[in-house]
């Protein structure tokens, strides 16, 4: 089995979708084979930072879960479009179909038929990682998901809402035994010292705070058109992301 990494937070808006895909995307220059999922079925968004060619969609992990396709009738190589090795990061979209949203809203999803398909995704793309950009906030979906995880997460900005959130979220992800807890600050404004929010976030939570990002003017300029670190990889904030890359994954070869 492969590693399986879910990016969380309490609230929405925090970065989940945009840590997840430069993540994968950082893994995949580097030489692992890796997927993003994008469970936030109720409100998507991967698809958009991949600029994936809606012609190109036939399936997404909405129809996967609702049983109208095979897993992998749903991953969309990206590797061309990133100018990387063919094969080495897919997408699996969720619908932006508004009857497929209504239905996920109205009925939920049964979350078991895609935890159970992990592995048969991980053999068929001879995946290293599989990246979960989740839905925020708690629902029977994504606690189910994170149960399986190898690797959790939780992104959290600076915010007394954000750390009571995180909080309720660090005591279920020790219930569900996840067996590695991460916080990652992100969107810190540069009036806030770093070191001191890093403390402040490991006293609370007691887990290993992986970075602390700061609020990019370039990324909120980019507003998702695409992949940060494809578009800027000599970026100082590039560079942050790889080295919280190399902490969350010490399967990635040893390099700069
Ligand atoms: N570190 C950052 N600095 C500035 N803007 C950011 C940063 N991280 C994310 N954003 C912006 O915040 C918005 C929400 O990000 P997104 O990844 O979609 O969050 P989520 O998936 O948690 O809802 C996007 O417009 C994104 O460009
Ligand atoms: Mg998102």
């Amino acid at each position: 089995m492969s590693h399986v990494l879910s990016v969380h937070s309490y609230r929405g808006g925090t970065g989940k979708s945009n840590v997840s895909a430069n993540l994968a995307c950082i893994a995949a220059t580097l030489g692992l084979r890796v997927a993003v999922l994008d469970t936030d079925l109720q409100s998507p968004g991967a698809h958009l930072l991949f600029n994936l060619d809606k012609d190109r969609v036939a399936f997404t992990l909405t129809d996967f879960v609702f049983g109208r396709c095979d897993v992998e009738e749903a991953a969309y190589d990206m590797s061309a479009s990133l100018g990387i090795e063919q094969g080495a990061l897919y997408l699996l979209p969720s619908s932006m179909n508004i009857e497929s949203i209504s239905k996920v809203l109205a009925e939920g999803y049964d979350v078991t038929r895609l935890n159970e398909q992990f592995a048969t995704l991980q053999d068929r793309l001879e995946l290293d990682v599989l990246f979960i950009d989740t839905h925020p906030g708690f629902n029977k979906e994504t606690m189910l998901t994170t149960a399986v995880s190898d690797t959790l997460v939780l992104v959290v900005r600076p915010d007394r809402q954000d750390y009571h959130g995180t909080a309720v979220m660090v005591e279920l992800s020790k219930r569900l035994r996840v067996p590695r807890v991460c916080v990652l600050a992100n969107k810190v404004v540069r009036a806030l010292d770093p070191g001191t929010i890093q403390a402040k976030l490991e006293e609370a939570f007691g887990y290993e705070v992986v970075g602390v990002l700061p609020f990019e003017e370039d990324m909120a300029v980019l507003g998702s058109e695409g992949l940060f670190v494809s578009r800027f990889p000599e970026h100082a904030f590039s560079k942050q992301i790889t080295a919280i890359a190399r902490k969350l994954l010490p399967m990635l070869p040893p390099g700069s």
